[in-house]
């Protein structure tokens, strides 16, 4: 779990506003939603999550240490090819899936015991049996405690969207095709949470699930294949930086999956999701609501359950390849001085603060030009307004938190109502009227 400050919060709220109005806004036919974190338990009975959403996981006796058995399988594996080892270490990994896929618990344990993989901590290999972890946490609703009070905190917010699939399409008077988006929080009690914000036991999920008629998958499918990836590249990052990596082995609801991966600094990792789900979780939970939610198709004069084309980004993982993607250590040197900064080349809409406003010098009425920019400004787009320290100190202090442009208001602004603009990663000043700083930043930002 990790908390945001007052600059990760700016950037999370910007790349969550600029996700929605995407979808929502820039299509005709995509509303959003949004539906509460608890949902009545047998929503999770009807998705599969409560028979399907766990991992096979074995506990070192010496450490009280716990492996998904597949990392622990893997890291072994690595190890075997650093040292030159790879077909063995191939021959691993095959036996692993093979064992995965059946289930085989027992065989997997034994796979782990005649490769005499040990505990990281403890260096032992005293193993437990493989048992299935759920990756979903429990709470109790109401006061008394029993197992019928159970719920669980969402694991996905794609649920929420489709037990409102036919309030939305009623009161909408939606026509399929047709979209419906969410973004909120989600819960996995993930066993090894790790990278930083890469995998978290609570983070924010951005969904959208696409209806459409069935037959037509295969289009909508590469449409939102495209689509999404348009997305990104829109954020300014180069094409080289993403990669599709499409699934071989599908999910049992799923006849496509793909996963947009892009170039992290630990390497390349998936980002969001892609998959064409058929109606398996419409006709679920249509059987266990036992409430009819066929559409009625007036074109064709024909009822039927959509297909859905589902596309889910992680909120924080967005935040963290933003970032990496952002951070620059820059040499400035010259021959007669060392020099060097740390800047966050933020694209300015998801800069958390898009303007700094600098009065040169605290007197000389300076501090009263600067706050009348700020005046005009600050309700358009976030502004910082500081009188202290150097002008350069306060440059490099802006540069470090991504903020794409600076306005120093100096003693000529007092004679010609002009200021000077500093931009952010050429770092050239220009002069300019005080009379069009909100435009030239709107322009950028927007
Ligand atoms: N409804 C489909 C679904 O939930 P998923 O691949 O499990 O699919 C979708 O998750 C996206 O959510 C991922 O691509 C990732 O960006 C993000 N995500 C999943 N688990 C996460 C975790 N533990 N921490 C942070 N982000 C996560």
């Amino acid at each position: 779990m990790y908390d945001y400050g007052q600059y990760g919060s700016e950037l999370k709220k910007n790349i969550r506003d600029y996700w929605w109005e995407s979808m929502t806004r820039l299509h005709d036919n995509i509303v959003g939603i949004d539906a509460a974190i608890f949902m009545h338990p047998t929503t999770w009975k009807a998705s599969g999550h409560v028979d399907n959403f766990s991992d096979p996981m074995i506990d070192n006796k010496d450490s009280q240490k716990r492996y998904r058995v597949d990392h622990l399988i893997e890291t072994y594996a690595d190890e075997l090819e650093a040292m030159g080892k790879k077909e063995e270490a191939d021959t691993l990994l095959s036996a692993m899936d093979r064992l995965l896929a059946a289930s085989d618990f027992e065989g997997l344990k034994k796979l782990i015991e005649d490769n005499k993989i040990k505990c990281g901590m403890s260096g032992t290999a005293n193993w437990s049996d493989v048992r299935q972890f759920n990756l979903m946490f429990s709470t109790q609703l109401g006061s008394v405690t029993d197992e019928t009070n159970e719920i669980w905190l969402r694991p996905e917010t794609a649920q929420g969207i489709f037990v409102n699939f036919q309030n939305v399409q009623k009161t909408g008077r939606m026509k399929v095709p047709f979209g419906i988006a969410q973004v909120g929080k989600a819960f996995r009690n993930e066993i090894v949470a790790r990278q930083f914000i890469f995998r978290m036991r609570e983070f924010e999920q951005m969904e959208m699930q696409y209806f459409i008629k069935p037959g037509t998958q295969k289009e909508w499918y590469e449409y939102w294949k495209h689509d999404r990836m348009q997305w990104h590249l829109s954020l300014g990052i180069s094409s080289d930086k993403f990669r599709f990596h499409d699934h071989v082995k599908l999910a049992h609801y799923a006849d496509a999956a793909t996963d947009i991966e892009f170039e992290f600094p630990m390497g390349f990792k998936e980002v969001e999701g892609i998959q064409s789900r058929t109606d398996f979780d419409l006709k679920n939970h249509q059987e266990y609501s036992r409430k009819k939610l066929t559409y009625f198709d007036t074109e064709l004069n024909q009822h039927y359950l959509p297909y859905v084309i589902e596309t889910s980004i992680g909120l924080d993982r967005t935040v963290l390849m933003i970032l990496s993607e952002a951070y620059l250590e820059e040499d400035l040197s010259t021959a007669e001085k060392k020099d060097s900064r740390v800047v966050l080349k933020f694209p300015s809409k998801l800069a958390p603060v898009k303007l700094a406003i600098l009065p040169l010098i605290k007197k000389d009425g300076l501090p009263e030009i600067a706050r009348e920019i700020l005046g005009s400004c600050r309700a358009h787009f976030r502004c910082f307004y500081e009188e202290k320290d150097t002008i350069g100190k306060r440059y490099r202090r802006m540069d470090a938190i991504g903020t794409p442009f600076c306005v120093t208001v100096d003693h000529q602004s007092l004679e010609d109502q002009t200021a000077t603009i500093r931009y952010r990663d050429s770092m050239q000043q220009e002069r300019i009227p005080i009379s069009r700083i909100r435009e030239i930043v709107e322009k950028e930002i927007f």
